[in-house]
């Protein structure tokens, strides 16, 4: 089965049972700055899951593209990929296990065809605030016994402690920020069998294998979330107002299982990848694994550069740009191994395949294909030239030790493995102890580093952000009041501490241009402003004069906020001074926010400006 068909099946699966289609959202997060990249459906959703009201209803579905750097080393084996996408459907405090779990079952038996006995799946075991979930394992029961397959625990259905069987977005209870929200999940398991052909080792062949066991025989196809509680800030969990079903299952993986083929890497959304590789290289998939795991690496790597760079991440040494050039620095280092080296801009003849996979599901890669390729091409070239370099310098260390040989891993991203080749080709060994250990410093640090921006974001801070929201809805329209109906919202991002805003606009702004945007904006908070929202459709709300922001795709209906008197039509601006589609949340009155001040204006890129701005704490 094709992966479009997969897709395909899914939404219109959903669709028919009550679910309106929402589209995905772009890979950078708007507006949330406790992470660098959407990672799964629910991420865009947060607001809704935690309440809010959503304008397409309780019942959603989707396609959701999505990256997960943590699973980075993980890359090279059959089934772990960086880039992804995710297929996802929500009930918002409607439906929940009982039509839920019978749901996603009959899609995976009936529209995919899996074969139920091939099926195993994962309930949560409980811990000492929250039950073992044994109505799941009632509805599994049953789900089974239908199908005239008796479902024994510990034989069919598995329970799992909260490291196996609790989803947030932090992780088990105990990492969960407070205002994060979680649950226990149920996750679904393809058994492939003793497919050997593809892999080194087979440790299912050991006892003590089995379905929630890393070792990829039984591949986890999709996770159904029972999201009910938040984190509070004293620790504990507390219910949600709405019991909440957040769904994710990964296209790569369930395309794989409808094929029973246990390699994502040779399914549609890589396969004319590969191929590609195989001819620069001219060395085949499956000629020894060690070339299918490079293979797979570039592949994986390349594809998710192509699909950050489609949504406008720039290659950088900050945030979602340092992100996207470790990738491609690291496909051009296994691209290497494959003896792919000299000419490095061979990674652009990877644009095309990647555009042709997506370009139903996101044409954009397609419109930007030729400007990818030439951003790709000459990230490529740079960092070859750097690496160049670098080896040169390798060649005149005589005696390669551990330290050095991390230097190299942070000055030019060299892996251990490539070091130690290059060593053992000069009859060298080169102690990985010292590496190790340098090494889990630097991960310690980076960790430390993510873990307190999770922190400093809206989940903790909550009042804050929301406030500093609307100011940035007072600052667009001010924006374009003062400077011209040319301006576009390009990018949004909100801290606690500050707002960041990102427009359209060709030259720096002049002390007096800042001074009147303020003061302009700080007269609407001194008038108290009523912000409220409606739910209406798109074109409706662009009819009605609405703020969209440039480049994101919404859905049919959308909610619209209006700072103002929100009866009152387009063009009467002294009654509503601003109009935009947003997904909240908001103040309810500009009153509160306090002071507006503009810290800092700086040039972007050609033609875009950034603002970072505060309110002053009290109104
Ligand atoms: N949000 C559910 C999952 O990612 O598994």
């Amino acid at each position: 089965m094709k992966s479009a068909d997969v897709r395909r099946k899914y939404i219109e699966f959903f669709v028919k049972r009550g679910h309106k289609e929402i589209p995905s959202a772009a890979l950078v997060p708007e507006n949330d700055p406790t992470t660098l990249f959407n990672s799964s459906g629910m991420q865009p959703l947060i607001p809704y899951l935690l309440g809010e009201e959503h304008p397409e209803g309780k019942r959603l579905v989707n396609s959701q593209k999505g990256v997960r750097m943590q699973d980075i080393d993980e890359v090279g084996d059959n089934r772990h990929t960086i880039f992804f996408e995710m297929l996802g459907n929500w009930s918002l405090g409607d439906y929940f296990k009982k039509e839920q779990l019978p749901w996603i079952f009959e899609f995976v038996t009936r529209e995919l065809g899996l074969d139920p006995r091939r099926l195993y799946v994962t309930v949560f075991a409980g811990n000492n605030s929250v039950p073992k979930d044994t109505e799941s394992i009632k509805v599994w029961q049953e789900i089974f016994s239908n199908v005239g397959i008796e479902a024994e625990e510990n034989e069919r259905i598995f329970a799992y402690p909260a490291a196996k069987n609790w989803w947030s977005r932090a992780g088990e209870p105990d990492k969960m920020p407070p205002g994060e929200p979680g649950g226990p999940d149920s996750e679904m398991f393809y058994d492939f069998g003793e497919q050997l052909h593809l892999h080194e080792h087979s440790p299912w062949k050991d006892e003590t294998c089995h379905p929630n066991c890393d070792c990829g025989r039984y591949m986890e196809i999709c996770n159904s979330v029972f999201m009910q509680f938040v984190k509070q800030a004293d620790g504990t969990l507390k219910e949600l107002s709405q019991k909440n079903v957040d769904f994710g299952g990964g296209l790569e993986r369930l395309t794989a299982a409808s094929n029973d083929n246990p390699d994502v890497f040779t399914t549609d959304l890589f396969s004319s990848i590969i191929r590609i590789i195989e001819g620069l290289s001219k060395k085949n998939y499956t000629d020894e694994p060690k070339t299918t795991r490079a293979m797979r690496i570039v592949a994986d790597h390349i594809k998710c550069s192509v699909m950050m760079l489609a949504d406008g991440v720039l290659p950088s040494n900050k945030l979602q740009g340092y992100v996207l050039r470790r990738l491609v620095r690291r496909a051009l280092l296994h691209g290497r191994s494959l003896g792919l080296a000299g000419d490095w801009k061979y990674v652009g003849q990877l644009v095309t395949p990647v555009a042709q996979i997506y370009e139903d599901a996101y044409p954009e890669v397609v419109t930007k294909a030729q400007e990818i390729k030439l951003l790709l091409e000459e990230e490529a070239y740079r960092f070859g030239k750097s690496l160049e370099k670098g080896l040169k310098k390798i060649e005149k260390i005589e005696k390669l030790d551990g330290t050095q040989a991390f230097k190299l891993y942070e000055s030019f991203g060299f892996p251990w493995e490539m070091t130690e080749e290059i060593a053992r080709s000069r009859g060298q060994v080169v102690e990985k102890g010292e590496f190790a250990k340098a090494f889990k410093t630097h991960q310690d640090k980076s960790r430390t580093a993510a873990r307190g921006m999770f922190k400093g974001g809206l989940a903790d801070h909550s009042e804050e952000v929301v406030k500093l929201h609307t100011a940035t809805h007072l600052l667009h329209q001010a924006l374009r009041i003062i400077l011209g109906n040319h301006v576009q919202q390009k990018g949004s991002n909100i801290t606690a501490e500050r707002l960041r805003f990102d427009f359209s606009h060709p030259s720096k702004l002049s002390e007096e241009e800042i001074k009147k945007i303020e003061n302009l904006i700080n007269e609407q908070i001194k008038k108290d402003l009523p912000v409220s929202f409606k739910i209406t459709t798109y074109t409706d709300a662009i009819k009605d004069g609405a703020l969209a922001f440039f480049g994101e795709r919404y859905p049919e209906k959308v909610k619209v906020y209006s700072v103002g008197n929100p009866s009152a039509s387009s063009g009467s601006r002294n009654s509503v001074f601003s109009r935009e589609i947003c997904g909240g949340p908001h103040v309810e009155h500009t009153g509160i926010l306090g002071r507006f001040k503009i810290m800092k204006e700086e040039a972007l890129g050609a033609g875009t400006r950034r603002i970072y701005a505060t309110v002053s704490k009290t109104p």
